[in-house]
């Protein structure tokens, strides 16, 4: 797997061109909604939440935020480029240009959760000689635990390089006083394995899972208990952005026997 976060800081790394391209691959659109839509199952909130969106890039995961459950969100990102592409894109959250590894600006109590997706391994990398990935995670969980309502949600789907990064997130957020664990789904599948660390700010029940990398398999996971379908298929998923565009009053090309079929390679 490739790993941006070693070829340069985020804020480079996500220059213009590459939010566009990063936004405009309908494979990225594509895994990017899956994991948003498997974090807020994980979450299981009411809809109408006021909720973070931590390294919200270009609003993919934002997006998914106001069509799952009505939620409003802000999102937060440390690339001017990325959010440019999200105002271009009028997504519907509020957006402020910020690094996470200074601490998460706002009140106490402000959100009833946060997310994030594809974004807290970046904090594990040391862009300077004076950047310290302990302190700038030990910062970001202890201001996310005070953004957060007590027992407000988080989960943050990420991509650890090693057991040792994965070790270090969970210690700082531990520390700053989260209780809760680590999902990690398709543990089996090298390439599709996903990390996803669910937490609850304080309020601990003996629902909470101990913060101690307890792993759960997918196959144990509410949606799988309930029988639900918890990763969309690219059929579905295309259906329900056109569907999205039609309410918007956009023009969108009629459903057909070959909406979402894989195509043959090209040579
Ligand atoms: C792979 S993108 C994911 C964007 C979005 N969550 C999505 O699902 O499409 C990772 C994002 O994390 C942001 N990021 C990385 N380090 C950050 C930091 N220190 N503070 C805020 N955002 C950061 C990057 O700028 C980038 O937009």
């Amino acid at each position: 797997m490739s790993r941006p976060e070693i070829s340069a800081p985020p804020e480079v790394f996500y220059s213009d061109v590459e939010s566009k391209k990063y936004t405009s691959s309908s494979r990225i659109q594509h895994i990017q909604a899956s994991m948003t839509l498997r974090a807020l199952d994980l979450l299981s909130l009411p809809p109408n939440q006021h909720v973070l969106d931590i390294g919200c890039g270009s609003g993919l995961s934002g997006e998914i935020l106001t069509q799952e459950g009505d939620h409003v969100w802000v999102g937060m990102d440390i690339s001017p480029s990325m959010l440019s592409v999200a105002l271009d894109r009028a997504v519907p959250g509020d957006l402020m240009l910020a690094d996470m590894g200074n601490g998460v600006p706002f009140r106490p109590g402000t959100f009833d959760a946060a997310i994030s997706i594809s974004a807290i391994q970046w904090l594990c990398n040391a862009d300077s000689s004076t950047a310290d990935p302990k302190q700038r995670l030990t910062r970001f969980f202890n201001t996310l635990y005070a953004a957060v309502r007590r027992g407000g949600k988080v989960a943050c789907q990420f991509y650890p390089r090693d057991q040792i990064q994965t070790e270090q997130i969970i210690t700082a957020a531990k520390t700053a006083g989260f209780s809760g664990g680590l999902v990690i789904d398709d543990e089996h599948n090298k390439k599709n394995k996903k990390y996803y660390l669910i937490l609850t700010a304080g309020n601990v029940t003996t629902n909470d899972i101990n913060l101690q990398g307890v792993k759960i398999d997918k196959s144990q996971s509410s949606a799988n208990r309930k029988g639900k379908k918890s990763v969309e298929s690219t059929k579905d998923y295309i259906q329900r952005k056109k569907e999205l565009m039609r309410k918007r009053g956009k023009l969108v090309a009629l459903d057909s026997q070959f909406t979402g079929r894989k195509r043959r390679p090209r040579f």
